[in-house]
């Protein structure tokens, strides 16, 4: 194509515009087809069958999630904090891969629905009987009161943020991979411009030795 498209029948600035334009939207069909793939397969598999059902630490996940997006969050100038209470008690029952793909999510949100400079919280803490809950707060483009309802059905994007890019099946793959760990997910926006707030909910399970955290 793109030898075809350079062979001068067309412009070459018009060229660049197809070829650019037909990048973004294979970029766009195969994070599509990724996403899915996941939600299918996130319905037929339970986090105790995937292979690397462990404990996780909630705290080492986020904090791994933080430096993969580093480069993003300084482009962006985020301030991005991270809270925790007795981090190295903070452990669930689950999928590494699945918990880190839910918190990839959430997060991935609250920064690419931040202007520049935003701040965005993450707090870990522990809550009754055992649960731990994970607040992410951002002070970005918040989402319409009257759209919350459905914002966590699939392919639903709100109406305020068709600039940026997205699928809209991210937090339903979230919800998912939350509730199938026995978690909950809520989220909260006073609305546009206001910000965002997702809190989720984890049994936690509490471990005496830090270093052999692997599920037998
Ligand atoms: N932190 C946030 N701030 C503002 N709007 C948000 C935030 N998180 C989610 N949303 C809204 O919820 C919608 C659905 O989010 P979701 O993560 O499912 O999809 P997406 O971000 O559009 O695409 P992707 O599937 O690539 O994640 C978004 O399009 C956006 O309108
Ligand atoms: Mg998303």
């Amino acid at each position: 194509m793109r030898k075809y498209l350079q062979q001068d029948v067309i412009p070459k600035v018009q060229a660049d515009l197809v070829l650019k334009r037909i990048e973004k939207d294979v970029e766009y069909i195969s994070m599509l087809s990724e996403d899915l793939l996941d939600v299918n397969r996130i319905n037929v598999v339970r986090p105790e069958e995937e292979p690397d059902y462990t404990l996780v630490s909630i705290f080492e996940l986020l904090n791994n999630i933080l430096s993969d997006i580093s480069e993003v969050t300084y482009q962006k100038k985020l301030c991005i904090k991270l809270e925790a209470q007795f981090f190295s008690e903070l452990l669930v029952k689950g999928s590494y891969k699945r918990l880190h793909q839910a918190f990839t999510n959430l997060i991935s949100n609250a920064v690419k629905y931040s202007t520049e400079n935003g701040e965005i919280l993450i707090r870990i803490k522990y809550i009754k009987e055992n649960q731990l809950q994970v607040i992410i707060k951002d002070n970005g483009l918040g989402i319409p009161k009257n759209e919350l309802e459905k914002i966590a059905t699939p392919y639903y994007r709100a109406s305020n943020v068709n600039k940026v890019k997205g699928t809209g099946l991210g937090l339903v793959i979230t919800k998912k991979i939350i509730e199938s760990h026995n978690g909950t997910f809520k989220i909260y926006s006073e609305g546009l411009g206001k910000g965002t707030e997702v809190i989720i909910t984890l049994p936690l399970v509490k471990a005496k030795k830090k270093n052999n955290n692997k599920i037998k």
